[in-house]
């Protein structure tokens, strides 16, 4: 199979186009042919290595989230026929979607509906995982509830927007003058331009923050928290990040994956509760230029492989 991979961490340019063995099932896997997979910003934080870990087995593929199409199936894995189309994330720790196959647990795939596309659907699934884990689970977010969302032009944070709408709350973003539209448009109530204001001087008695975006953004964001608050960060490493104030709570979402959680993004797409982000679609062949511009971590809504 084609694949997107890398031999050592470096910059964009370590990732190379070429040939890699086709991935052999597992018991209880189904091997996928992949029509689509999302770019993530922690892509370029695993191609990079340092301080975010080093990787021990080259080669090296990237990706955890695509749309494809079931190829075939490993002893014991019945829930799917070859030439179902499913979509999912990969479990903690595997990796592997910048490629033309992958081999998955078969418990983590999702049918996905003939109405979307195999893009969107690889676009939906770990922005969508990690958005409905974090408002839902995390910070429990309620009805008429208050939440600064960080980050809101990015793909995570989109998806929180809108979800964060349907739950009934008020939702404040942030973003660059480009993406106040854009976050406009998913249904903010309040947007914040971080490159001409200071969001600390404006927001206050927050009930929640879902902070997308890490280094000192995370911690300035307690400051807009009410006593009793708490903050859910996503971009700041596994830990919740040290709260300066000890009346707020700091959380880490644990972003397991699920089935369950494909069937939620679906629900809610099919609800019309949750868009199809803007794409900008790369073949695998240009993964290099995907990663270098996920890396400068200035976008909106998604990018994208288109694989086949
Ligand atoms: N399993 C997990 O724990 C998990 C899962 C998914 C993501 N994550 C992490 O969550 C973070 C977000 O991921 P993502 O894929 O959604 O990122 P992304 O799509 O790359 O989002 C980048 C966004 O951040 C915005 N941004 C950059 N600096 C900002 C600032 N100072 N204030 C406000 N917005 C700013 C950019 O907006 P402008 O273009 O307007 O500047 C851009 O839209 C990453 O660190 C990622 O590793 C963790």
């Amino acid at each position: 199979m084609k694949a997107s991979y890398f031999e050592h961490h470096g910059g964009p340019e370590v990732l190379i186009y070429g040939d890699q063995p086709d991935p052999v099932p597992s018991p209880g896997e189904a091997i996928i042919d992949i029509h689509a997979a999302s770019v993530n910003a922690a892509d370029a934080k695993v191609r990079a290595g340092g301080a975010y870990g080093e990787i021990e087995t080259f080669p090296y593929i990237l990706g955890r989230d695509f749309s494809g199409v079931v190829a075939s199936l490993g002893e014991g894995a019945s829930d799917f026929t070859v030439g179902d189309e499913v979509f999912g994330v990969c479990e903690v720790g595997q990796e592997g979607t910048y490629a033309e196959k992958i081999a998955m647990n078969q418990a983590l795939l999702s049918v996905k509906p003939d109405s979307l596309p195999h893009i969107d659907a690889a676009c939906l699934a770990l922005p969508g995982l990690t958005a409905i884990i974090s408002l839902e689970e995390t910070l429990k977010l309620q009805p008429g509830e208050s939440i600064l969302i960080q980050g809101g032009g990015g793909g995570v944070a989109g998806f929180a927007i809108e979800l964060a709408k349907h739950i009934g709350a008020h939702v404040i973003t942030t973003c660059s003058a480009r993406n106040i539209d854009y976050v406009r448009g998913l249904g903010a109530d309040e947007v914040i331009n971080y490159t001409t204001q200071d969001f600390t001087e404006i927001v206050t008695n927050c009930d929640a923050v879902f902070e997308t975006v890490g280094g000192e953004v995370t911690q300035k964001s307690f400051d807009v928290l009410k006593p009793g608050g708490r903050l859910a960060a996503i971009a700041s490493g596994v830990q919740a990040p040290p709260s300066p104030r000890d009346d707020v709570e700091s959380l880490r979402p644990a972003v397991g994956r699920d089935r369950k959680y494909m069937e939620r993004i679906i629900e809610l797409y099919e609800a019309g509760v949750v868009h199809v982000p803007p794409i900008t679609v790369y073949s695998l062949a240009d993964a290099a230029a995907a990663s270098a511009k996920s890396e400068s971590r200035h976008l909106t809504g998604k990018l994208a492989f288109q694989v086949r």
